[in-house]
């Protein structure tokens, strides 16, 4: 049953299969952006948790899309900030590139990996590392390459879900094959054991919660969400039965649509800032 650790941290399949290119992401970003109940938006939520001044120097690590840079400046009014984005997918970094160009006067976008960072130490005032650890093999080394190109009291942002994160979806999922729920990122890397690797390197480490929850009023798309993770393709279940369990599936978010005019998920994120 899937998602199961090496789908979550398999560098081989994160780069060209899950993030090959940003889809599956966009299809996930879409369903939060749709139907989630917090009026804040998250991007600018998880961005304004690094107090960002005019003049300092910025990493994103893991960087996906560029939805971080989109959501928080305007071509209309590129901002004075120096920025570097970084990802282990070629696919991915093209189009943060292609998203961060002109919201920022001085940028560049490079393929890489956060466990090996091709950057100079004490150099980054913030960094940003949102929902990626996660899919890091040793996360230990990644933390400490964050530490490491930072300036002393400059700070890392990284955000991770907890493991009751969507719990909803994954228990009609398993409901509807037949096994146990798929369980989410936080079996591979969960917030607590995050907590502890950053106590190790940094001085001040805060933990900062993000209440929200998703209303789901369209089957079709919370149906790609599912289909976006990879945990039915593990599954090796035949075409035929897919497509039953697709119409099952469908069936019941209507059916809660109907009843109480939406399919409910909690989701549960959380931000750590952590000062050098
Ligand atoms: C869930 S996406 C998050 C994207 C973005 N930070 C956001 O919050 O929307 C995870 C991203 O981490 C990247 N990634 C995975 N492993 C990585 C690694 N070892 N080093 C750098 N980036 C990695 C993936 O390619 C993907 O773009």
């Amino acid at each position: 049953m899937s998602p199961q650790p090496e789908f979550w941290n398999d560098p081989i399949y994160l780069k060209t299969a899950q993030y090959r290119t940003d889809e599956n992401l966009a299809a996930r970003q879409l369903l939060h952006q749709r139907f989630s109940v917090n009026p804040q938006n998250w991007m600018v939520w998880v961005f304004g948790m690094g107090r960002v001044e005019a003049n300092h120097t910025l990493l994103d690590v893991g960087c996906g899309n560029g939805t971080l840079w989109e959501e928080n400046f305007s071509v209309e009014h590129p901002a004075q900030l120096d920025v570097t984005l970084l990802d282990l997918s070629r696919g991915m970094v093209a189009t943060a590139a292609e998203t961060l160009a002109n919201r920022v006067s001085s940028w560049r976008a490079i393929e890489g990996d956060v466990m090996a960072l091709p950057l100079p130490e004490n150099h980054f005032d913030r960094v940003f590392a949102n929902h990626m650890l996660y899919h890091v093999p040793d996360p230990a080394k990644a933390v400490a390459e964050l530490w490491r190109v930072l300036r002393p009291q400059g700070k890392l942002v990284a955000a991770l879900n907890g493991t009751g994160h969507m719990r909803e979806l994954w228990r009609l999922v398993g409901e509807l094959l037949g096994v146990e729920p798929p369980k989410n990122s936080a079996a591979v890397f969960d917030p607590d054991t995050a907590a502890s690797l950053f106590r190790v390197r940094f001085r001040r480490v805060t933990r900062h919660p993000f209440d929200d929850s998703l209303r789901v009023t369209d089957a079709d798309l919370l149906w790609a969400y599912v289909l976006s993770t990879n945990a039915l393709a593990r599954t090796r279940t035949s075409s035929d039965r897919l497509n039953t369990i697709e119409q099952q599936f469908k069936d019941r978010v209507t059916q809660a649509i109907r009843t109480s005019g939406y399919f409910y998920i909690k989701k549960e994120v959380v931000a750590f800032v952590c000062q050098k």
